[in-house]
């Protein structure tokens, strides 16, 4: 035989292989029906297969606002800020002071020098500077001891009078209850109140920081 016409047999049969291996593989995804052909076939089961395409973010003039009065799923807290800035506590001397003083004096130390001592003095005595200034008033008063936990929170949450509020800052209620705790504290640590009431510097050494 002579050369060529082997190369031309070797070759010829070389294609041939491929054909079928290809047509083959071809053949059998084309024509064999896979299963999920046949359930699509059926109408009520093709709804994966033509379902409706969701593009989240497809509308821009649909903005993913929450309505006002959303409350985180953990639940929310009530506003009664109409209320207690009309004058009424009643709902203020409702609030039950939820934790254990003693466990958030040091959250509660940083966080009143962080928001309070700026107007209210670092012993609560409104001594500051800006204090003066503002007419902010001292918490060692026999009236501000007099206070109930829920008014000294709402009054950090609402603010009241000149004083602005402090709840859109201190906005964790933990946080709000530790400042109570602490002015708590001022007032246990300084001199009983009658000496308080006129605008003398404070008695007491300063709490320790
Ligand atoms: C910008 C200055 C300023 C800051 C900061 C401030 N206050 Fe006041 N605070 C005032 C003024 C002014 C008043 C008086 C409000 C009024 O006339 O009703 C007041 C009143 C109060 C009263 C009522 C005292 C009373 O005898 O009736 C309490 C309690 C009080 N503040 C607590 C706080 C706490 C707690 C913070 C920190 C979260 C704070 N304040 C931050 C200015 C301030």
């Amino acid at each position: 035989m002579p050369k060529r016409t082997v190369l031309t047999v070797l070759t010829a049969l070389t294609a041939l292989t491929a054909l079928t291996a290809f047509t083959g593989c071809n053949w059998y995804y084309d024509k064999v029906p896979s299963p999920d052909d046949l359930m699509k076939a059926i109408p009520w089961f093709d709804h994966m297969v033509k379902s409706r395409t969701v593009h989240p973010y497809a509308r821009a003039d649909l903005p993913r606002n929450t309505v006002p009065g959303t409350v985180p799923i953990t639940g929310g807290e009530a506003d009664w800020a109409a209320e207690f800035l009309s004058g009424n506590t009643a709902t203020a001397d409702r609030l039950v002071n939820p934790t254990v003083p003693d466990a958030t004096l040091a959250q509660g130390d940083t966080l009143f020098h962080t928001f309070c001592a700026v107007c209210h003095g670092n012993t609560g005595a409104a001594d500051s500077p800006i204090g003066r200034r503002v007419g902010a008033l001292s918490l060692l008063t026999d009236k501000a001891r007099g206070y109930s936990d829920g008014y000294l929170y709402s009054i950090v949450r609402y603010g009241r009078g000149l004083m602005p509020r402090y709840g859109d800052k201190v906005y964790r209620h933990g946080d709000r209850w530790a400042i109570v705790n602490y002015v708590r504290k001022l007032q246990a640590a300084a001199a009983p109140a009658a000496a308080m009431t006129s605008p003398t510097p404070p008695t007491s050494p300063s709490p320790p920081r």
